[in-house]
């Protein structure tokens, strides 16, 4: 680990955290500065809540909105991705006799969150090393004229690629599309998301922009705006999107204050210029463990993402959910934050790289992972 960045975060230094997509690290000056906005609320709740909250709000939504290139009214603030489809489901009435299409890259609570509705899922199919073609086709295939949403990750869960979204969206049009971006605020070069021809938009400011959890944004086409409600009814009623996300009851607004915060953090640990040293050293990394393991790049035409790499363990290890779940377990115990995947009957890691990250992770998980692969 880099000693002095991982110490600007609250990490543990006992262990080797090499895996950031999952929940994020809030660096300890956004958790202070999100303390702060506590103790603000704190001294006079009342004029916090009636008076302060709303202007606060809005200024951490048009932040959000700023550094992802969108227009300030363009874009509601979310807790998280989750929330965002079914904020999303619930706009387009989805319900019995629907249709939905995510694909086998697919994070699975949007899933889930559709099926909760009683909508049938339809499932995309593509390989790890598909070619964007192969990718954009399986979406397509997938539509039936029961569909009412198409779900794609723009940066995928499980495999780490970076989908072609707007040729996806082209391909099944008219059929709306709702983006997935969890990982991609903050992680992803030259978003355009107005560009990508979709209805939806969602993204964790959590993960790679270091907002305090949770706190995530939401675009929405125009044509779609007005339908979009948050899922429980408050102070908030009745005003215009995306105002009606921002008072929601009695809940701690604090995560969302913390954006701007989260974003300086980003700009102060190097903007793009850190997000393109990453992405080398994740490459060269994902080298380091792949050389020591003796297999191949598992990789085909689609691209990773800068953030997160998969490689390929040999044949047999950790080829399904409950045996990456043991191996996880065995390189945490070993001191290695790291997700083993298994995916399309073949077991892979899951590689991070974050500002806290060196060379020098990748090289001692290499040199364990012999050993720890044959307990
Ligand atoms: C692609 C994708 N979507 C959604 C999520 C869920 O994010 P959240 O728990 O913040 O809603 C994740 C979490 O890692 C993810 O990888």
């Amino acid at each position: 680990m880099r000693r002095d960045i991982a110490e600007l975060f609250e990490l543990d230094p006992a262990l080797t955290h090499l895996n950031h997509g999952a929940f994020g690290a809030v660096p300890r000056s956004v958790r202070e500065a999100q303390d702060r906005a506590r103790v603000r609320i704190e001294r006079a709740p009342m004029r916090a809540f009636r008076d302060e909250l709303p202007a606060q709000l809005a200024e951490a939504r048009e932040a959000a909105a700023r550094f992802l290139g969108l227009p300030p009214h363009s874009t509601a603030l979310v807790r998280n991705v989750t929330e965002a489809v079914a904020v999303v489901a619930q706009g387009l009435g989805i319900g019995p006799g629907d249709e939905v299409v995510v694909s086998n890259h697919g994070y699975l609570t949007a899933g889930w969150s559709v099926e909760a509705r009683g909508a049938r899922l339809r499932t995309a199919v593509f390989a790890l090393d598909a070619e964007p073609d192969d990718a954009v086709a399986a979406f397509a295939q997938s539509v039936t004229d029961r569909t009412r949403l198409v779900v794609v990750d723009q940066i995928t869960s499980p495999t780490a690629l970076v989908l072609p979204v707007a040729a996806v969206a082209a391909a099944v049009a008219p059929v709306p599309v709702l983006v997935d971006a969890a990982h991609v605020p903050g992680s992803l070069p030259g978003l355009d998301v107005e560009s990508l021809g979709v209805a939806f938009w969602a993204g964790n400011l959590h993960k790679w922009a270091y907002a305090p959890r949770a706190a995530a944004a939401l675009w929405a086409a125009p044509q779609h705006r007005e339908s979009l409600r948050p899922l429980v009814t408050s102070w908030s009623h009745g005003l215009p999107y995306p105002e009606r996300f921002d008072l929601q009851g009695t809940v701690d607004h604090s995560a969302c204050l913390g954006i701007p915060d989260g974003l300086t953090a980003w700009e102060q640990l190097g903007g793009w210029v850190q997000v393109e040293r990453n992405a080398e050293l994740l490459q060269h990394g994902a080298r380091l463990v792949r050389t020591a393991l003796g297999t191949p790049d598992p990789l085909g035409g689609i691209p990773s993402a800068h953030c997160l790499r998969l490689v390929a363990l040999p044949e047999g290890v950790a080829t399904t959910t409950e045996s990456a779940e043991a191996l996880w377990q065995r390189l945490y115990a070993a001191g290695f934050v790291v997700p083993p995947v298994a995916f399309g009957g073949r077991g892979y890691l899951r590689l991070a790289a974050a500002p806290y990250n060196d060379e020098d992770d990748y090289a001692r998980l290499a040199a364990a992972l012999p050993a720890l692969l044959e307990g």
